[in-house]
């Protein structure tokens, strides 16, 4: 390639490239890569990046692996940050109407919440402003869900769940799993929780702090509903009084997930939630 211009080298190689994957195997891998490998040439033929700028890419990358371990995924909060989970998760996904959204369930969750009597305390330690939780299982008809199983966890109000901080929390602390009445109905108490930031002293916090993303999470409670005949609903509901509504680290707010935490004075939060039936999965659904 000596003696030819940078576009047009790059150009060449796009060409070759392109042409070697079109012996692969044309499966979604195949597609994937040849979409991803055209705009990273087209990057190069517009930024003409340079061999230092090059050398940082893969340096960042490289930090992002290595502060990747078995208790922090870097690469899934590269993901977040950028969207990329959200936009996935909510691209693969049709919405019925009146159907509460879904959202990812986080990193959190434990399937071993204690099963609670209605209107027990999620609070294991006395500490936070408390909060009543009162809530609704409806089917897309608006039809209550009785017997329905919600499962319901959340951070205390320093923003930090039971099981990343073992040393100031009792065990299954702020979470629960409780069967809702015979009108699909469920309370409980709990505290206020706390919004929280993703770790910004890795690489990917570092970058997105550099280009002004927000690494904001708006408090919020989580809720994984199941009932029989309907798909299990994964959500999350914010708290519309936190700052950091508007920019979520995740993309996770829609306007349906926002509540009112202790709306007018009160320490009362009502949720309704609502389940879609299983019949209506897509094929390319994931079962929850
Ligand atoms: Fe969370």
């Amino acid at each position: 390639m000596d003696g030819q211009g940078t576009s047009s080298a790059g150009h060449e190689i796009a060409t070759e490239l392109r042409r070697r994957l079109a012996a692969s195997p044309s499966d979604r891998l195949g597609d994937a890569v040849r979409q991803i490998m055209d705009h990273a040439f087209q990057i190069i033929a517009t930024l003409r990046p340079t061999p230092e700028e090059l050398d940082a890419l893969v340096q960042f990358l490289t930090d992002v692996g290595y502060a990747t371990d078995a208790r922090r995924q870097e690469w899934v909060i590269l993901a977040d940050v950028f969207g990329l989970t959200d936009g996935v998760f909510s691209g693969g996904r049709t919405e019925t109407a009146g159907v509460t959204p879904s959202t990812l369930p986080g990193p959190f969750y434990r399937a071993d919440a204690p099963h609670l009597a209605l209107g027990a305390d999620l609070c294991r330690n006395g500490a936070g402003q408390p909060l009543s939780v009162a809530g609704q299982v409806l089917d897309p008809d608006r039809k209550p869900l009785s017997g329905a199983l919600v499962e319901v966890w959340h951070a205390n109000s320093e923003g930090r769940y039971e099981n990343q901080d073992p040393d100031n929390q009792p065990e299954h602390n702020l979470r629960g799993a409780f069967t809702a009445d015979a009108d699909g109905c469920f309370h409980f108490r709990t505290i206020r929780p706390g919004g929280y930031a993703l770790p910004e002293d890795g690489p990917v916090g570092q970058l997105a702090r550099r280009l002004g993303l927000s690494l904001d999470r708006p408090a919020h409670i989580h809720f994984a509903v199941s009932a029989p005949a309907h798909r299990r609903l994964v959500t999350t509901i914010f708290d519309g009084a936190d700052p950091a509504i508007s920019r979520d680290a995740l993309f996770a707010v829609k306007p349906a997930l926002i509540g009112q935490f202790g709306a007018g004075g009160t320490d009362l939060l009502k949720v309704v939630l609502v389940l879609d039936r299983d019949g209506s999965l897509q094929p390319n659904q994931p079962k929850g």
